[in-house]
């Protein structure tokens, strides 16, 4: 498996695969592997003749220094964990200075709405970090498909957006949400969660279905209820938003309409750490 540190050394290896019309497949992530990402490594390569794989925790898309600082770093591990998935993944490990060279900033994005809601409100300034880093890595990768998780559901329409508006020319292929065996949405953040709060944090889960099954014969009022009430039961979740809004736009509704698709979305805090999943509700 070859690991590269530099874009300069990754260019100049692409460069003769993408001029021989190799399709390259492109995984970015910031490491502390899970299924989520392997599932991700084994359709790109399915589907392509070369597999690029990022590991960079970028530290532009924070908006909190401790969730930077505590992210977990796990390259030894991560490496290992490809090494056995297969041998043909090439990773690309920048430090800051590689990508940042000196400056260390997002530069600014207009997603046409989508950066407004939900993460975006939350945490100010992290899609502009988000689109600067996955920019620059399309640029460095020149991949012609590039593959993300669901869990960050608004991620991925934001980086739909960002390539449409951009041009940058690359299928972006979302994933589905992989799920530990008791319904916890795979994250690298839940390597940060104790044991018993890994095990309580299943009920996010089974209170997004049962709001699903709640939203099918009730007003969205009444599902918004539902889920605060549902987690006023467990003091130890703060529950920072729970949102119910149309799939491509991503506003939040008041009211249903037909012919339109809906997505609960929840952002919750146990033990200081925040947890995001999402449902398809119909
Ligand atoms: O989803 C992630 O892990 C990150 O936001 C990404 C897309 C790798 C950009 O840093």
């Amino acid at each position: 498996m070859l690991i590269f540190n530099k874009k300069s050394d990754l260019s100049a290896f692409l460069s003769p695969l993408l001029n021989q019309n190799k399709s390259i497949g492109f995984v970015p992530t910031m490491g502390a592997l899970h299924q989520g990402h392997l599932s991700l490594l084994k359709k790109s390569l399915l589907e392509n003749d070369v597999t690029v794989m990022s590991i960079f925790v970028n530290p532009t898309q924070f908006n909190n220094t401790e969730d930077l600082d505590k992210y977990p770093r796990t390259l030894e591990r991560d490496v290992q964990i490809m090494q056995d998935l297969s041998n043909n993944i090439i990773v690309y490990a920048p430090e800051v200075e590689d990508i940042y060279e000196g400056y260390t900033a997002s530069e600014s994005f207009d997603y046409d709405g989508l950066e407004n809601q939900m993460e975006g409100k939350h945490r100010p300034g992290h899609f502009d970090g988000v689109g600067t880093i996955v920019k620059r890595l399309f640029e460095i990768v020149k991949p012609s498909k590039a593959y993300f998780g669901e869990k960050d559901f608004q991620q991925l329409q934001i980086v739909k957006k960002l390539v449409s508006k951009y041009n940058i020319s690359v299928e972006i292929i979302g994933c589905p949400i992989h799920r530990e065996a008791n319904g916890l949405a795979m994250s690298s953040r839940n390597e940060r969660l104790s044991e018993p709060a890994r095990e309580k944090a299943a009920i996010i889960y089974q209170i997004l279905n049962s709001a699903k099954e709640i939203f099918k014969r009730n007003s969205v009022v009444e599902t918004h209820q539902f889920v605060e009430n549902e987690f006023k039961k467990h003091p130890e979740f703060q529950l920072e938003y729970f949102e119910i809004a149309e799939e491509t736009t991503l506003l939040p509704i008041s009211e249903k309409e037909s012919n339109k698709k809906y997505r609960g979305f929840i952002a919750i805090f146990i033990e200081n750490i925040r947890l995001i999943d999402n449902i398809s509700l119909n």
